[in-house]
């Protein structure tokens, strides 16, 4: 029998536990023997919790137990996750986690340590919730070269958009309404900002390249500039706007990105609402694969972290493969592929901001005090020598159709 703890018992942690206790039977049968909670570490207690009785807040009881082969660590964060992880690592434990902060800051030197203790370190919930990403890049996708990925990555600030887009809610409830449902981090900020979805480009970018990815060199916006009136246009133009995270690879060159952006009904994202996540990969050989599913939320997540558990448990001892270097990927500036951009701009300025932003289309959505345009395709750098001929533009969101 293999014996886990779980670290942290919060909405993922107790959903680890959920699945692994309701599955139960199918897990042994899979991972080849019982996989069986031993130890749930919290600093809390849980009166009443059916299991409290696994409950300890000392990590040294877990650390020094030689029959805990695997933990599952869903404690978030930096510290004390590093520190424990670590431990664990060095003492031949396996670990599996959905903590992308921790996978996108350490992740290179926690592999390193689990490599040189003949453990796993594995982290397929850190990315697309319950979405198998990873795992796929890592053990089916071996014989392409892997030069686009474009991600819906972040479930709560999907939820936030389909929300206002299509029931004209209000910004603030919605988000109350994902922290709520367990979508959001504990600091919604990291969503809103697009930081979650940038560590998880970046987690990929590192497993894709081999190198290290940091989410602090890549190009990141967020979603708290977009308001009702960009819903309006787009709708008008029959697009949808959605938080988009990229990565790029052209020439020996490499770029990634995270920002709003308005895509049309050919994408196959276009269809990814709500707290779903979806992933284009696209390889020279494959051509296009899309991914899809439930990118957030207790179960989803959890069910990723287990699927590592047992991935851990049949392993017995052997290294599985995925990981990269603490070298660090040299990022290039995204200048090389056009795309369109939408822009409002003040109704006294439409002339000038269309002889400025030649051969742009105008979009009237009915508002007397602005219009927006739909600009020509263009580089970024040309985007930005243009926008600053037009200082009272109000918005500008890319178009990736
Ligand atoms: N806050 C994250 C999201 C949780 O909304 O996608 C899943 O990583």
């Amino acid at each position: 029998m293999a014996k886990v703890a779980v670290f942290g018992y919060g909405t993922v942690g107790s959903g680890i536990v959920e699945v692994i206790k309701t599955n139960q039977e199918l897990i042994a049968q899979r991972a080849g023997e019982e996989v069986d909670i031993k130890y749930i570490l919290d600093l809390r207690d849980f009166p009443g919790d059916p299991y409290e009785n696994l409950v300890v807040h000392d990590v040294e009881v877990i650390l020094n137990d030689p029959e805990i082969s695997v933990i599952a660590e869903a404690m978030g964060g930096i510290n004390p996750a590093f520190t424990f992880t670590k431990r664990a690592l060095e003492s031949g434990k396996s670990v599996c986690t959905s903590n992308k902060e921790l996978v996108e800051a350490k992740g290179a030197e926690l592999l390193g340590v689990a490599k040189e203790n003949g453990a796993n370190y594995l982290f397929e919930a850190s990315v697309g919730g319950g979405i198998p990403i990873l795992r796929p890049l890592v053990t089916c996708l071996t014989a392409d070269h892997i030069d686009a990925v474009t991600g819906i990555l972040n479930g709560t600030t999907n939820y936030i958009l389909t929300k206002m887009a299509e029931d004209g809610a209000d910004f603030d409830t919605v988000l109350r309404e994902a922290q709520n449902m367990g979508y959001a981090e504990r600091n919604p900020e990291a969503d809103i900002e697009g930081h979650d979805a940038g560590r998880k480009i970046a987690i990929m970018a590192s497993l894709i390249t081999g190198k290290n990815v940091p989410y602090e060199k890549i190009y990141t916006e967020g979603i708290t500039k977009i308001t009702p009136r960009d819903f309006t246009y787009a709708k008008r133009m029959g697009l949808v706007i959605r938080l988009l995270a990229m990565y790029r690879e052209r020439k020996g060159k490499f770029f990634a990105y995270v920002a709003p952006a308005m895509i049309g009904k050919k994408n196959p994202l276009y269809a990814v609402s709500d707290v779903f996540n979806g992933i284009l990969v696209h390889g020279n050989m494959l051509g296009e694969a899309m991914f899809y599913g439930a990118g957030a939320g207790k179960l989803p997540t959890a069910s990723a972290v287990a699927g590592d558990v047992v991935d851990c448990v049949r392993a017995h001892g052997q290294l599985l493969p995925g990981g990269w270097s603490t070298e660090v990927l040299d990022l290039s500036e995204h200048t090389f592929r056009e795309k369109k951009f939408f822009i409002r701009v003040p109704a006294e300025d439409a002339d000038a901001a269309e002889k400025v932003f030649e051969g742009s289309q105008r979009i009237d959505a009915g508002f007397a005090d602005e219009v927006g345009l739909l600009t020509q395709a263009m580089d970024e750098v040309a985007f930005e020598e243009k926008a600053k001929q037009v200082p009272t533009m109000i918005a500008r969101i890319r178009v990736e159709n």
